[in-house]
């Protein structure tokens, strides 16, 4: 039928347009790509055997934004590798766990508008991570800076004064004090700011666009998304990267030994140790 092969030859050629595009777009990116800007002197090494390093000291650490999707995807991978004696979620709310697993998971509800008054939750830590963040959509500019850059810093002060040494954040890809874009100056002062308490060791992540299937409907990340995964299909990665890759990213740098104390992982340092910490 002549209609039913015009339709067939329209798809095709639309569908070939939208892959020499999408294949276009990698190859242009790729050519601005950032550069590997942690080189993993560590690497070579077993990360099993510095896993069980790290174990015999019976650490214990806390996680803010357990409850998000890369704080609940942490959370698997530290239980997964128990690097910890003992797991803290510090959050707003009660969250809920079933089986032997989570047993001995210890959770603080704080109230994040009064941190000062549940210090007591953040002493005793010897690490800290943080994935917790809103987004100006859902908490308009105010209440964004509020999550992403105050009750950030006061948290990692009160684990500093805890006795915390080691910080690990998830920023964001672009995260620049001086940007013009307030989600990206939201992320850099707040950057800046944790360094500036002097842990012994501040990890900071940089993840593009995570690929993740969020419960929650945002349409314009839902788009990036979409985009981004067929771009990293062509072999593109500077710009996103899988949620699972930051997690397990996370939980590897915490037992590598970096040069120096403040390091900033790209996203595809990130993408780099995610999948090597993945085999
Ligand atoms: N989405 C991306 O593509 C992308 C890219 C780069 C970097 N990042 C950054 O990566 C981090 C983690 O992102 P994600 O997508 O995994 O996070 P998410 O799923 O949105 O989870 C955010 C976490 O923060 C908590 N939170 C939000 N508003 C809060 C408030 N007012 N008071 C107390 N807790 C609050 C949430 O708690 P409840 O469950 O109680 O709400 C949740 O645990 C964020 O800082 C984000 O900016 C995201």
């Amino acid at each position: 039928m002549p209609v039913i092969k015009l339709l067939c030859t329209t798809l095709g050629k639309t569908l070939g347009f939208f892959t020499v595009l999408v294949v276009f777009i990698a190859a242009t990116l790729n050519y601005f790509e950032d550069s590997e800007t942690v080189k993993y002197t560590s690497m070579a090494e077993d990360i099993k055997t510095l896993e069980e390093n790290f174990r015999q000291q019976n650490k214990s650490c806390f996680i803010l934004g357990a409850s998000g999707e890369t704080g609940k995807l942490l959370l698997q991978e530290l239980l997964e590798h128990n690097i910890f004696s003992k797991i803290t979620l510090i959050g707003r709310r009660q969250l809920t766990f079933e089986g032997k697993t989570y047993e001995n998971l210890v959770q603080e509800v704080v109230d994040f508008e009064k941190l000062d008054d549940y210090a007591a939750a953040f002493q005793g830590h010897d690490v800290g991570y943080c994935c917790l963040g809103t987004t100006r959509a859902k908490a308009g500019a105010e209440g964004f800076v509020r999550v992403d850059h105050d009750y950030v810093l006061k948290s990692a002060e009160l684990a500093k004064a805890g006795g915390c040494t080691q910080f690990h954040l998830e920023s964001s890809r672009g995260a620049d004090k001086k940007s013009g874009f307030l989600y990206l100056k939201v992320k850099g002062q707040v950057e800046a700011d944790i360094e500036a308490l002097g842990f012994d060791r501040f990890a900071i992540y940089r993840p593009g666009v995570l690929l993740v299937d969020r419960q929650e409907s945002r349409p314009a990340e839902w788009m990036a998304r979409k985009f981004f995964s067929a771009i990293s299909a062509v072999g593109y990665r500077s710009m996103s990267v899988p949620i699972q890759e930051v997690a397990k990213a996370m939980v590897s740098n915490t037992v590598l030994q970096p040069e120096q104390k403040t390091e900033i992982l790209e996203n595809k340092d990130i993408a780099t140790l995610g999948k090597s910490a993945g085999k």
